[in-house]
């Protein structure tokens, strides 16, 4: 990726007092200054209703921080932060009102990026008001965040009004896994790596299993995931993520468009989940109440501020096949799940049998498989599983799975692993598209998620219960790919 100086910029955030603001994006702009990774004139603007001044938001700031740092602020960080920090007093709905923001801008010719942290119904408004007053010139860029709409067809609305004031290379959409660290190291594992290079395709691999298992719940949000589920929550974006830069073709080079052109193609290759094949490759499921770390947890439809009554999954598993020459017949199995007993988001390919097997005798095909198991988060790393003989006198030979492994909290004991959103407002700050979402991805991923969701809602499909903190029955996580003979990677 070509190394870009860090630019003066006017980071705006509308919708600074949301809690994507106060979670994500003040932490890791603390963060990116304690790191002195912001150019001295970068400057901060915070947009809200609220009736503020700077004061005020600094204040809020100061909270937050607080709050949400693991760690004491640091006094000559904060004082750098503090100089930054500017607040504009504004109701969208208000075309006028924009002249506040025009003001704080027009003093000097710099980068402006304006981060959307609001609700999508939001961005038109936002947009107009940036367009009309001319706040949309070549030197700006617009950040946005899911939910882009809950299918393709809204997606492409919210696409539609987004180009009418911004070219696509000035709109960056944050999926944050492409942030992490561990997602980024894809790219060097699989292309610097000629083991991995020229091992990766139907030859060699016998099976994908892509999970990404979480212990929270919804975290207060029934309004918003109720509408949505895991499928429209976690898969339409950070599991297709995963899976396209874990299988898309080596692209030509590093290039944001090379990247993104190979990715698509992976996402137009999946098979398509409808009538005849929904029930063998698609299983649902909702949490009841369990015990998560010791504490007693209410079911999904106990969470508070519910409507009692739902159908909509919090896990899901599904099977699919990329049609290409490359992975033609290797199933890919992926599952994500809220409530399940650990944290765990991890890659684990599965490599095929050797194809004349000297150790017949002793071979068991579940046990004794190479398998290369990529752990995202937490305990990063790598492990790869190979076959090893046991030592013993006998001219016998005992094999055993044993481990090779790599883990970042070893070899990289003296480095941080930044924060995705740190990484991703540094990028865009840089204009590095490379870790944000093309329309064409974005739209190529919903057609596909659109014919799961569909399917569901044409066959009622109802989630199987399990039990929050446990991995629930068979039939619910194992169904789909025990019938192959094969089992899921139990992380530790
Ligand atoms: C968000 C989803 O995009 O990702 C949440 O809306 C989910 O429901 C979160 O909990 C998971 O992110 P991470 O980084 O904790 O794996």
């Amino acid at each position: 990726m070509q190394k870009k100086n860090n630019y003066i910029c006017n980071l705006v955030i509308f919708g600074v007092k949301g809690d994507l603001s106060k979670k994500k994006l003040i932490p890791a702009i603390y963060q990116l200054e304690y790191s002195n990774m912001l150019h001295k004139e970068t400057r901060i603007i915070g947009v809200g209703r609220a009736n503020w001044n700077t004061e005020n938001f600094l204040n809020m700031v100061k909270k937050t921080l607080d709050k949400f740092l693991d760690y004491k602020i640091d006094n000559n960080t904060w004082i750098k932060l503090s100089n930054r920090l500017i607040f504009c007093n504004l109701d969208i709905t208000e075309i006028s009102n924009f002249n506040k923001l025009k003001k704080i801008l027009s003093k000097k010719n710099h980068l402006i990026i304006y981060y959307l942290a609001v609700p999508p119904n939001l961005f038109c408004s936002i947009c107009q008001g940036l367009g009309i007053l001319k706040l949309n010139h070549s030197l700006t860029r617009i950040i946005i965040e899911k939910p882009l709409g809950t299918s393709f067809k809204t997606s492409q609305q919210i696409n539609n009004e987004l180009s009418k004031y911004f070219n696509e290379n000035q709109i960056f959409r944050i999926d944050h896994y492409l942030g992490k660290e561990t997602i980024l190291n894809l790219l060097t594992l699989r292309f610097a790596n000629s083991i991995l290079f020229n091992n990766w395709n139907k030859t060699t691999i016998d099976h994908i299993q892509i999970t990404v298992s979480e212990q929270i719940g919804i975290e207060g949000r029934w309004e918003y995931f109720d509408k949505s589920g895991q499928i429209r929550d976690m898969v339409q974006n950070h599991l297709l993520q995963i899976l396209t830069i874990i299988t898309m073709a080596p692209p030509i080079n590093l290039e944001t468009n090379n990247i993104r052109h190979e990715k698509i193609k992976i996402l137009r290759a999946l098979r398509k989940v409808d009538l005849t094949n929904f029930k063998q490759n698609v299983v649902l499921g909702q949490y009841t109440s369990g015990t998560i770390n010791g504490k007693i947890v209410p079911s999904y439809i106990h969470e508070s501020n519910t409507h009692k009554i739902s159908n909509t999954e919090t896990f899901v598993a599904i099977k699919t096949y990329i049609d290409n020459h490359q992975w033609n017949g290797v199933p890919i199995y992926l599952r994500t799940g809220k409530r399940l007993p650990i944290k765990c988001s991890e890659i684990v390919i599965h490599f095929k049998k050797p194809t004349i097997n000297l150790f017949e005798k002793q071979y068991n095909d579940q046990i004794f498989t190479n398998q290369l198991i990529i752990k995202l988060q937490p305990n990063e790393g790598i492990i790869l599983k190979i076959i090893n003989k046991v030592p013993n006198l006998n001219y016998e030979y005992v094999l055993k799975n044993v481990n090779l492994e790599f883990k970042y909290s070893n070899e990289f004991y003296n480095k941080r692993l930044p924060e995705a959103y740190e990484r991703l407002l540094l990028a865009s700050i840089q204009g590095i598209q490379t870790l944000f979402v093309s329309r064409e991805e974005i739209e190529a991923s919903w057609i596909w998620v659109d014919n799961i969701i569909n399917t569901r809602d044409k066959i009622n499909q109802v989630p199987l219960k399990y039990q929050a903190g446990t991995w629930g029955s068979p039939d619910l996580f194992e169904k789909i790919i025990q019938k192959d003979g094969r089992k899921w990677h139990i992380s530790m």
